[in-house]
C-alpha cells in the first residue's frame, strides 16, 4: 500500500525548497520500489489567507491520516501584526507540534567535508563534525502558561518554563538510545544553576545514566554550551536539552555547518513523524530562485530513513547531495569562490540527476 506524505509548503520559500524535495522522494521512490501518496496541504500565513486560520482542521487532519509529514517554513512580515493565535508560528507551526505529540526534534548537525571552509569558523575546528542535537518540542518555555496584565505604569509580562518528570524521561531515553548508537556519548544541557525544572531535569537524567551504561553523560550549563559550540564542537556526540535553549542552540550549531539553509530535522515521537529543514521562510529571499533546498531534501531523506525504514534511499539521497557539492555547485548561501552558484530549481535538479544511477 501507498505511504501517505502530507506536503505543506507553507509560507516564503516554503513553495520553493519543498517541489524539490518531492521531486526526489518521486525519484527514490522509482528507483527503489516504493510507493507514495502526496497529498498537499495549507499551513502558516499561506492557510490564514485562504481559510482565516494558519492551522485549518482540514490540514490537521490531513496529517493525523498521514504516515509522514514535510513541511517548508511558515511565517512572515505580513502575518506578523495579527493577533498571536493567528500568527504562523503561534498558531500554526507550535499547535501542530503539540497536538500531535512531537516531543522530539532531532536537529543533526553535520559538517559536509565539501562546506567545511564556508564556516564562519576555521575548518579545523569544524570538519568531520557530527553532533545529533535532541530538542525537547512540546514543554517547557514555548508552552507553559503565558500572561500579560496591565498594572500602573505598564504590563506584568509571564512566560514559564514546566515540565513533568515523564516529559523529560521520554526525551532523555530517547537521546540515551540515540547516543547508544553513536559515539557514546550524552550531554544534557540545562540552567541547574538557576533553573528549577532544570534542577530536577539534571537530577532525574543522571538517575537514567545507571539504565545505560554504555553511554557516558556529562552535564553542562546551557550558556557554558554556546560557548563550548564555537570553542570545540567536536566535543560533542548527543546533545539532548529544553525547547527553547535547544531552539537557540541549534542556530548557533547550524553555522558551524557553512549555512543553515543546510540542517534538516525531523520531530518524533507522535502520530504522524513530521520533517523540516530548521530555517524559517527567509522572506527576504522568497520567489526569487535564491534559497538553498538541501535542508528539506535532507529532511525527505531523514524521513525515508526513520518513519520508512528505507535505508538505502535514504543513504542514495544524501550521496546524491555530496556528489552535487563534490562537483562546486553551490546556491548563494554556501557560494565561495571557484565554485558554480546555481539557484533553488537547478540545485533541486543536480540532485535529481546525481540520483539516478
Ligand atoms: C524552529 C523555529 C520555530 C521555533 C519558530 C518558527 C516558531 O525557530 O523550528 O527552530 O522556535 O521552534
Ligand atoms: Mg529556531
Amino acid at each position: 500500500m501507498a505511504k501517505k506524505i502530507a506536503v505543506l509548503p507553507g509560507d516564503g520559500i516554503g513553495a520553493e525548497i519543498v517541489p524539490p524535495a518531492v521531486k526526489v522522494l518521486k525519484a527514490a521512490a522509482g528507483k527503489y520500489g516504493h510507493e507514495f501518496e502526496f497529498r498537499w496541504g495549507l499551513i502558516g500565513g499561506a492557510a490564514y489567507d485562504e481559510t482565516g486560520h494558519p492551522l485549518p482542521q482540514e490540514t490537521l487532519d490531513l496529517c493525523r491520516e498521514s504516515d509522514a509529514i514535510l513541511l517548508g517554513a511558515v511565517g512572515g512580515p505580513r502575518w506578523d501584526n495579527l493577533p498571536v493565535h493567528l500568527r504562523p508560528e503561534a498558531g500554526a507551526l507550535l499547535p501542530l507540534r503539540k497536538q500531535l505529540g512531537l516531543y522530539a526534534n532531532l536537529r543533526p548537525v553535520k559538517v559536509f567535508p565539501q562546506l567545511a571552509d564556508a564556516s564562519s569558523l576555521k575548518s579545523e575546528l569544524v570538519s568531520g563534525l557530527d553532533i545529533m542535537v535532541v530538542r525537547e518540542l512540546t514543554g517547557g518555555l514555548y508552552f507553559g502558561e503565558k500572561k500579560k496584565e496591565e498594572i500602573p505604569g505598564g504590563y506584568r509580562v509571564v512566560d514559564t518554563l514546566v515540565y513533568t518528570t515523564d516529559e523529560i524521561d521520554r526525551v532523555a531515553r530517547l537521546a540515551f538510545a540515540l547516543a547508544e548508537k553513536r559515539g557514546g556519548k550524552l550531554t544534557s544541557v540545562d540552567k541547574a544553576n538557576v533553573l528549577e525544572s532544570s534542577r530536577h531535569w539534571r537530577e532525574y537524567v543522571q538517575g537514567l545514566a545507571e539504565e545505560y551504561p554504555n553511554v557516558e553523560l556529562e552535564h553542562m550549563y546551557v550558556d557554558n554550551c554556546a560557548m563550548q559550540l564555537v570553542r570545540a564542537p567536536k566535543q560533542f556526540d548527543v546533545l539532548v536539552t529544553e525547547n527553547m535553549f535547544g531552539d537557540i542552540l541549534t542556530d548557533l550549531a547550524a553555522q558551524l555547518t557553512g549555512s543553515i539553509g543546510m540542517l534538516p530535522s525531523a520531530s518524533i515521537g507522535g502520530e504522524a513523524a513530521l520533517y523540516e529543514p530548521i530555517h524559517g521562510s527567509a522572506p527576504d529571499i522568497a520567489g526569487k530562485d535564491l534559497a538553498n533546498p538541501l535542508a528539506t531534501i535532507l529532511s525527505a531523506a531523514m524521513m525515508l530513513r526513520i518513519t520508512f525504514n528505507m535505508e538505502e534511499a535514504a543513504a542514495d539521497i544524501e550521496q546524491a547531495v555530496t556528489a552535487v557539492l563534490d562537483k562546486g555547485y553551490r546556491t548563494g548561501d554556501i557560494m565561495q569562490p571557484g565554485m558554480k552558484q546555481v539557484g533553488t530549481k537547478e540545485m533541486g535538479e543536480l540532485v535529481l540527476e546525481h540520483l539516478s544511477g
